[in-house]
């Protein structure tokens, strides 16, 4: 799996279930990567998105209710509910690559399974922010690239550190 996620120097990457900024050069990028693979969200995530599904991606959206969140994706395309138990079987059926988007949660509970991050550093401070990226990638990835976007923004790619694989 793939992690892609934007976020401030602080680490915050969401307030009021919305995105704090808003950068059309990282959205660009971010439908780029992801388009005809698959996106992995959890459900706060989903119920952010001012349009809904993703189009041109499977919308693969984690929840502990999927009975109860399907029925409510019956006539929306491409978009599948699923517990963290049922995700991989759901996953063989969907079009690689697998991303997984976020949120916080839903971070937490893949990492151990990601081997590469995009991450978009923006420049701005968010007061009152109140979700944050759960961990640091020093650990566990290394960083490949850096480069420069537009309007301040920065784009690393991490990959993981062989040996960190199982910890
Ligand atoms: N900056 C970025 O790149 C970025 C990207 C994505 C999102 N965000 C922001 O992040 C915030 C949302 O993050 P969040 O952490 O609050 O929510 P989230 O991770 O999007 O979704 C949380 C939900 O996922 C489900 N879930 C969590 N753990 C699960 C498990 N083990 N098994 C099955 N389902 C599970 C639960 O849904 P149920 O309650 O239905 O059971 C839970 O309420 C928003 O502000 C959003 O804008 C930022």
């Amino acid at each position: 799996m793939i992690g892609i996620v934007a976020m401030n120097r602080e680490g915050c990457i969401g307030k009021g279930n919305d995105l704090p900024w808003h950068y059309s050069v990282d959205l660009k990028l971010f439908k780029k990567r992801t388009l005809n693979g698959t996106v992995i969200m959890g459900r706060n995530t989903w119920d952010s998105l001012p349009r809904k599904p993703l189009p041109k991606r499977d919308n693969v959206i984690l929840t502990r209710k999927p009975s109860a969140l399907a029925a409510t994706l019956r006539d929306i395309p491409r978009a599948h509910a699923v517990n963290d138990h049922n995700l991989v079987r759901l996953l063989t059926g969907c079009p690689a690559p697998h991303f997984v988007i976020g949120g916080r949660q839903i971070f937490e509970l893949l990492n151990d399974r990601i081997d590469e991050w995009f991450v978009t550093l923006v420049p701005d401070d968010i007061p009152d922010c109140d979700v944050h990226f759960p961990f640091s990638f020093e650990e566990s990835f290394q960083e490949a690239e850096r480069s420069d976007l537009p309007e301040g923004c920065v784009l690393i790619h991490y990959l993981r550190r062989p040996e960190s694989w199982g910890r």
